[in-house]
């Protein structure tokens, strides 16, 4: 998508639909009232009707019969001022642009000044956080579709984004531009989230890593079944067992032209499960088709990375995945096996479904043994963080105050939402076992999410560390919830660990 910004008035914007945004319980901005006064009054008189709506994220498309430049205007409600955020403006857009994108080719949005200062939070990264980015991110989001395997899918995309009432500088240009790049990013987390099982398997994925890293400059090694067993990743190859696909380990690495001198090494890994059956503690059936996304972390690294390559942080990133299915095949690890992770920590594997823990801890643990001094991972682990907060939310686990911080102000700037869930010493109880160092599960449904987290930190050598549970937050399909968050993949911490590296203090 292209993007630009202009400084017109309302009536002169040329493009197939004009946004204009509403706050609840506010007059009209300017920009509104412009085609509201334009349309003889149209805009209001729909408002005072109820025919059009403030509330989060109604839209009204209105014909403008040639009153303004533009064939039609869209009302987009954005709800009370004071509960709109990053992720609440960039859902809004994405919804009005899966409304219009069928027959709309341009959209623009008329930026009201209540909105611009909503945005313009204070960030200390790279690229501030600038309404303009939000905006384009929020666009390009739109145009994600899920279709790529259907011949009669309805391609139709906004291919031009005009961004009006912001002026027109080449900041802003900048700013549309890196927008524009995140949420692309993001969209291609999504793609490969939604990709069946069957067309994304270890070696598929490693295939698409292959490709991003020729793009983009970025070295890539590709670790193989033999190497893992000399290494000694019991855990990882434990989950592979049971499964026909082979296992790989991807690992992607930047390195800074002009490095800060500091010496950190920042690690990004995500939970690479192709297709989680469960294993020999197999899965109910219902749903289980939604499980080719418990690679949502290995695509969003995956897809961080090639941005990272792009904006060029003045530190090192490497960019890790172990990659395999689970599945319940005659080899497969069976409850009650114990292995030896990379580290010499011994596991009771007493639930082979726990198996993104499992492919995580020699994957931490590679990235120690390269140099790493910082550690964020990102997985699909539990069912249980939807129950404790819901799909809206990504929930981080960590060691370091300051490098919780420094994912906060990422997602922040990202326009995602990351809230913390504590570990204290009480938690470690959990996972403590009679026949080896650790067991893999509980085995009680209880702080399940904090679980995960607390034998993850076994594997990163008191680095400071971050855990991000993505289980909820990586899709959705709840019915209710669909009117206020784009049903499907997320794309979910793609931009979020893009912006990362500048953040670290
Ligand atoms: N991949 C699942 C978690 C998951 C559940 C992701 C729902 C997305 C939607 C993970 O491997 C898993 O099975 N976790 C178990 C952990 C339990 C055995 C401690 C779970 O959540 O039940
Ligand atoms: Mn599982
Ligand atoms: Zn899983």
């Amino acid at each position: 998508m292209q993007a630009k910004a202009l400084d017109v008035g309302v009536g002169k914007i040329r493009a197939d639909v004009v946004v204009l945004t509403h706050f609840e319980e506010e007059p009209l901005g300017p920009a509104a009232a412009a085609a509201d006064e334009a349309l003889g009054g149209l805009l209001s008189a729909m408002l005072a009707s109820g025919e059009a709506k403030a509330r989060f994220p109604e839209r009204a498309l209105v014909p403008t019969r040639g009153a303004l430049a533009s064939p039609r205007v869209m009302l987009l409600g954005l709800g009370p001022r004071n509960l709109l955020d990053g992720y609440r403006l960039r859902n809004a857009l994405q919804f009005a642009v899966r409304d219009t994108r069928a027959f709309c080719r341009s959209l623009a949005v008329a930026v009201e000044p209540a909105l611009a200062d909503v945005l313009a939070v204070p960030a200390t990264g790279q690229a501030p956080q600038s309404p303009a980015r939000a905006i384009a991110e929020g666009v390009v989001l739109g145009n994600y579709h899920v279709g790529e395997l259907k011949a009669a899918e309805d391609k139709g995309e906004i291919e031009e984004l005009q961004l009006v009432g912001l002026g027109s500088g080449s900041d802003l240009a900048a700013a549309l531009a890196a927008g524009v790049r995140l949420a692309e990013a993001t969209n291609a987390t999504r793609v490969l989230q939604w990709r069946p099982a069957n067309r994304l398997t270890p070696s598929d994925f490693v295939a698409e890593a292959e490709r991003v890293a020729k793009a983009r400059g970025l070295a890539l090694r590709v670790m193989e079944r033999p190497e893992m067993e000399k290494l000694g990743m019991g855990a990882l190859l434990a989950v592979a067992q049971g499964s026909h696909q082979p296992p790989k380990l991807m690992v992607l690495r930047y390195r800074p032209r002009g490095s800060d001198g500091s010496g950190r090494v920042l690690a990004l890994v995500g939970k690479g499960i192709t297709f989680d059956s469960g294993g020999i503690s197999l899965k109910p059936n219902p749903g289980m088709n939604a499980m080719k996304s418990d690679m949502s972390g290995a695509a969003a690294v995956l897809q961080a990375m090639a941005v990272i390559a792009k904006t060029e942080p003045r530190i090192e990133v490497l960019g890790l995945a172990p990659l395999t299915e689970n599945m319940p095949g005659g080899g497969a690890v069976k409850p009650g096996d114990v292995v030896r992770a990379m580290n010499g920590i011994t596991v009771e594997i007493n639930n082979t479904d726990a198996e993104g823990r499992l492919v995580l801890a020699d994957a931490l643990a590679y990235a120690v043994s390269l140099g790493a001094t910082h550690l964020v991972d990102v997985a699909t682990l539990t069912g249980a963080v939807s129950v404790a907060l819901g799909h809206p939310v990504t929930a981080a686990m960590g060691t370091s105050a300051d490098l919780l911080n420094a994912v906060r102000s990422a997602a922040l700037e990202a326009g995602e939402r990351v809230w913390e869930l504590p570990m204290y010493p009480e938690h470690d109880v959990a996972l403590t076992c009679e026949i080896a160092d650790i067991r893999n599960t509980a085995g009680v449904p209880a702080a399940g999410t904090i679980n995960g987290a607390i034998f993850l930190r076994e594997f990163v050598a008191g680095r400071p560390f971050v855990h991000l549970d993505i289980a909820a937050s990586s899709y959705h399909f709840e019915p209710l919830l669909n009117k206020v968050v784009p049903v499907g993949p997320t794309g979910v911490m793609t931009r979020t660990l893009a912006h990362l590296p500048f953040h670290l203090g």
